[in-house]
């Protein structure tokens, strides 16, 4: 029993880069930055089992759309069922690499990130997947774009920063949450050169 609950734990922390759920503190101190007010295009990348997502379809306007990207299906059940009870939103959940989805440039508004940034380094490619994937989302977010994402651990700042070409906006630390967060906020400055390598398979969307 404690063997199997220890296994669990470490496959979540390794394939998630978590232990549990988001909490309600992090996602708002997520979501506060957004305005939802306006009619927004909006990506969710690595919605788990929907702690942000809850939140965000809840919040948006009936004028926004929402595209949830989760490499998992294990979790569509969970998804399915918040999109089932607001069917007035705009929302479509796909089951691919993000790299893949982020492939129109300038497309969102917002970006909203969970990915396990730290887990992606890796040293003997230079990092080649972890600058993939952030080359990606500045690719896909509009000039002066809010990008959004959370660590557990101070790290991949000066990562995002290098490829926004910029400081970030604001980082900010959450301590209610397993394990204490930090919120990175940095918004897409005009005229940013398009990213040299972008993963460009074609993608389904989850039924
Ligand atoms: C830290 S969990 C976040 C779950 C949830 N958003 C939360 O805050 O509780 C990260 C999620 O990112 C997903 N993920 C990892 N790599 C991904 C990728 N390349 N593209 C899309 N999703 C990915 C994982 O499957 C996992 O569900």
């Amino acid at each position: 029993m404690l063997i199997q609950l220890y296994r669990h734990i470490q496959r979540n922390i390794k394939e998630d880069g978590l232990i549990v759920s988001s909490s309600r503190f992090l996602v708002s101190a997520m979501l506060k930055r957004v305005d939802f007010s306006r009619n927004l295009r909006i990506l969710e990348i690595g919605s788990g089992r929907g702690a942000i997502t809850d939140q965000l379809i809840q919040r948006m306007s009936n004028g926004s759309s929402l595209d949830i990207c989760e490499i998992k299906s294990e979790y569509n059940d969970s998804i399915h069922r918040l999109m089932a009870s607001h069917p007035d939103k705009q929302v479509a959940l796909y089951n691919s690499c993000v790299t893949q989805l982020l492939t129109r440039p300038g497309h969102y508004d917002v970006i909203i990130s969970s990915l396990p940034l730290k887990n992606f380094e890796d040293a003997a490619s230079a990092n080649a997947f972890l600058y993939q994937i952030l080359n990606a989302v500045q690719y896909g977010l509009r000039e002066g774009g809010l990008y959004l994402q959370y660590q557990y651990f101070k790290s991949n700042q000066s990562d995002i920063e290098q490829v926004f070409g910029k400081s970030m906006d604001d980082v900010s630390f959450v301590p209610l949450n397993i394990l204490p967060a930090f919120v990175y906020q940095m918004s897409k400055p005009a005229a940013m050169a398009t990213p040299a390598v972008l993963d460009r398979a074609p993608l389904n969307e989850s039924s």
